[in-house]
């Protein structure tokens, strides 16, 4: 884990938790702040029922070794910002970050969580060189949850009934194809009328900036850390389901090769494949609009030094 803000600290909690590794290293730049909540979490161990050994530092040098590292170093949201907002401050830590990962972890399997989320998933592949499939961005868990927890709110079915998958951006150019959305067996199209469905899209597409209104300092932690403690579960269980997850499209879906969030496999290492869902024409062409703008963006970010 690199950082031990709230998503970060959440996030090795619940690893710790998965029992799932022999070790989680949380690293944070404050001196303190990462050994302190190491400690604070491995006294619960016995009353969590864990026995993953957790350590805390403030050098990079602690991920040696590490199979996989979750990144969610940088700044959060403040209201009134955009994830955009962050990039030129997060930009910087994300290079400093993966030049100590490309050192200390080479062999590591990537999964972001900072923002603005496509363009840090593009920079730690760039600057730490890794082969495209160990670098995953995590929004597209964060953000078919969110829709499918809304759904919910309905009062018509609960949130693990729902099953749809948010691809495109983690942001305005969010896709989230109903053709792929359904409750147990039934199209949720069969189940909400046009109006509400595409009400509940916007919703979900917003809902990074409604927890940010509501708390007016920091932004959401415990879907976004649950969401990639999803991701590395699902490597390292091998499990074959499809999730959504920010990767290099290379072409699929006929988007401009850019990071872009896609339906894939996971397995042990990363990215094992990009699952071709059969979506309408004009999913496919919202997708490829979003990636064109991601794209655009990327183009634009600074180039480190
Ligand atoms: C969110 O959507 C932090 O980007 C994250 O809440």
């Amino acid at each position: 884990m690199v950082g031990a803000g709230h998503v970060g600290a959440m996030t090795a909690l619940r690893l710790a938790e998965s029992d799932l590794f022999s070790e989680v290293a949380l690293v944070d730049v404050v001196p303190g702040l990462a050994a302190g909540l190491a400690l604070d979490m491995w006294h619960g161990a016995g009353l969590y029922g864990f026995s993953t050994r957790l350590s805390g530092s403030d050098d990079l040098v602690a991920l040696a070794g590490a199979e996989y590292i979750v990144i969610t170093a940088g700044k959060p949201r403040q209201p009134g910002m955009s994830r955009t907002d962050l990039t030129a401050v997060n930009a910087e830590i994300m290079t400093s970050v993966c030049r100590g990962i490309r050192t200390h972890a080479p062999n590591s399997t990537l999964v972001i969580v900072s923002n603005p989320l496509e363009e840090m998933t593009h920079l730690a592949a760039q600057q730490t060189g890794f082969p495209e499939e160990r670098v995953l961005g995590m929004a597209g868990v964060l953000d078919s949850a969110r829709f499918c927890a809304l759904v919910g709110l309905t009062g018509k079915a609960r949130p693990q009934e729902v099953r749809a998958v948010a691809l495109g951006s983690h942001g305005p150019e969010m896709v989230i194809p109903l053709s792929q959305a359904f409750v147990g067996d039934r199209p949720i199209e069969s189940m909400f009328d046009a109006e509400t469905l595409e009400a509940l899209v916007e919703r979900a597409r917003e809902s990074g900036g409604e927890v940010v209104k509501l708390l007016q300092k920091g932004s959401a932690y415990f879907s976004p850390a649950e969401s990639a403690v999803t991701m590395v579960r699902a490597m390292v269980r091998d499990s074959g389901e499809v999730i959504a997850a920010c990767v290099r499209s290379r072409g699929a879906y006929g988007a401009v090769d850019t990071r872009v969030g896609l339906p894939v496999r996971l397995h042990r290492r990363g990215l094992k494949e990009i699952v071709p869902l059969a979506l309408r024409p004009a999913e496919q062409q919202a997708l490829q609009d979003a990636a064109a703008r991601i794209a655009a963006r990327i183009a634009e970010l600074p180039v480190p030094c």
